[in-house]
């Protein structure tokens, strides 16, 4: 792709959301990924307006695109003012928990969900409306564009691409998914007509990217399994509507220039100062948004299990666990971070004394107080059930500065790169982490040097310049009319 050929981003949350005109950094890993991808590719980033703050903003802007300065980085962005009811059922219905449900094996089949006429028009009304819109953002966007690259990002999108491809079939589609892409059953969930517009929208895309090649090959058996559509596995191909859809798979790293920065502002060194002033001889972080699928609960048994098995550790350890209140407008959220509450007090109802607390619950978001964690931690707690990709697993041991050892889930997609320097758990075994968690603390010196130094060698071997690199080439590749290279 030529340098200046359009490039434009696409998805639901953007770099920032606005407060009283103010930005404020967005959370999660799909913002981390983009604003590496926007530092190294001009680009225009198109996304949801999702507070009444952005939709001020956004009309202040007469929706078009405007110049925003966040944490030392200009971005062109564009907020897409939605129909709120729309947004409403978009977002609280259909992208959460819906699909983020089918993709993480969320559902508890036997209760939930169940699909009745208020999903089926949510999914009519909310989700393809708000595709719509954004749809119509991005062709204005490259209204008047040659050799323009549209890239979408995620689940909230899926439909968005058809709708764009109808009105320009110049115009080159790419689709990151940020999250696993689960087996066939999962998606039986789903009314026949909205999976097939569903897997109809995604197929509309050029390219299919995805964090990790598992991923990569369930998208490949749900478009056989599912719909009969001719796939080379091999190639990674879905021979669709008489085009041939490429399927590839792209691990995202981290910026460590952009960490390292950020580990350095004097905020952080402040909150360094509180956590070494409270630390007891041990500490164990995690950092999460409160999600169902980042598996907390099990989290905290775990540790329970473990002061009671390991007495000789009371009084010794503290579990700091960040966790930012995500999506609180879904039941099945708001109902989680009770319950991450209620445990939390539990277990230091349990174990605690009158001046040590076991589970330092923090259920805030605030970078760089987490960051400050991250350099101080013994153990790094990454127990997710099923994760997409999991930058935290990338960015604690790239700051951390005492030889920290992660525990790590093997359902997330950092796994398939860090397996051999982490701690490996199976997030449902409960025995096994807590087993973990006493290896970690426990562990000699050595070891924990080779691991640690093992996990910061991978997590800077790349950036995400190489990570646009890479699939830019493949649009340049696929555009030139060559064969998929084979993996
Ligand atoms: C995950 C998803 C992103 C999403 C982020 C935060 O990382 O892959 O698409 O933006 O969670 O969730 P939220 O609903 O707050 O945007």
């Amino acid at each position: 792709m030529t340098q200046d050929a359009a490039l434009v981003l696409v998805s639901n949350r953007g770099p920032a959301t606005f407060e009283d005109g103010e930005p404020r950094r967005g959370g999660g890993g799909l913002v981390t990924a983009l604003t590496g991808l926007v530092h190294h590719r001009a680009a225009v980033w198109v996304a949801s307006a999702m507070s009444d703050g952005d939709v001020s903003v956004s009309r202040e802007h007469g929706g078009g695109s405007f110049e925003i300065e966040l944490d030392d980085a200009r971005y062109r962005i564009r907020l897409v003012e939605s129909n709120p009811e729309a947004y409403e059922l978009f977002y609280n219905v259909v992208a959460n928990p819906m699909l983020w449900f089918i993709q993480h094996y969320l559902w508890d089949l036997s209760n939930a969900p169940d699909i009745r006429r208020h999903e089926v028009e949510a999914y009519e009304h909310g989700y393809c409306a708000v595709n719509q819109d954004l749809a119509r953002a991005v062709l204005e966007e490259v209204e008047g564009e040659r050799e323009a690259v549209v890239m979408l990002h995620d689940y909230h999108l899926y439909v968005a691409p058809k709708m764009i491809r109808a009105a320009r079939p110049d115009v080159f589609l790419h689709h990151f998914v940020h999250i696993p892409w689960t087996q066939p059953d999962a998606w039986r969930v789903l009314p026949a007509d909205m999976r097939e517009g569903i897997y109809e929208g995604i197929l509309s895309n050029d390219i299919i990217a995805f964090h990790t090649r598992s991923y990569r090959r369930n998208f490949l058996l749900c478009c056989r399994e599912l719909f009969d559509l001719e796939v080379d596995e091999q190639a990674g191909v879905v021979r669709f509507e008489g085009r041939d859809v490429w399927v590839r798979s792209y691990p995202l790293p981290i910026s460590a220039a952009m960490f390292r920065n950020t580990a350095q502002r004097p905020a952080v060194h402040q909150y360094e100062r509180e956590i070494l002033r409270r630390r007891r001889k041990h500490l164990i972080l995690r950092v999460d948004r409160a999600d169902l699928s980042k598996n907390v609960l099990r989290g905290f048994t775990a540790f329970d299990l473990f002061l009671e098995q390991h007495p000789e550790f009371k009084e010794n350890v503290t579990f700091i666990a960040h966790l930012i209140p995500s999506r609180q407008d879904v039941p099945e959220y708001a109902e989680y971070l009770e319950r991450i509450e209620a445990l939390a007090a539990v277990v230091n109802h349990r174990h605690g004394t009158t001046d040590w607390m076991p589970i330092d619950l923090r259920l805030r978001e605030n970078l760089e107080e987490a960051i400050a964690a991250y350099k101080h931690y013994d153990l790094l707690m990454v127990n997710a059930m099923f994760d997409g990709m999991n930058l935290i697993a990338k960015e604690g041991p790239l700051v951390n500065e005492r030889n920290g050892v992660s525990l790590l889930s093997e359902n997330t997609g950092a796994h398939e790169e860090l397996a051999d320097f982490a701690l490996s758990v199976n997030p449902f075994d409960v025995q096994e982490q807590a087993d973990a968690i006493y290896r970690a603390l426990s562990m000699s010196a050595e070891e924990r040097s080779w691991r640690a130094q093992g996990l910061k060698r991978i997590v800077t071997a790349r950036d995400p310049g190489d990570w646009v690199d890479d699939q830019l080439a493949d649009i340049e590749a696929k555009r030139r009319g060559e064969a998929p290279a084979r993996s």
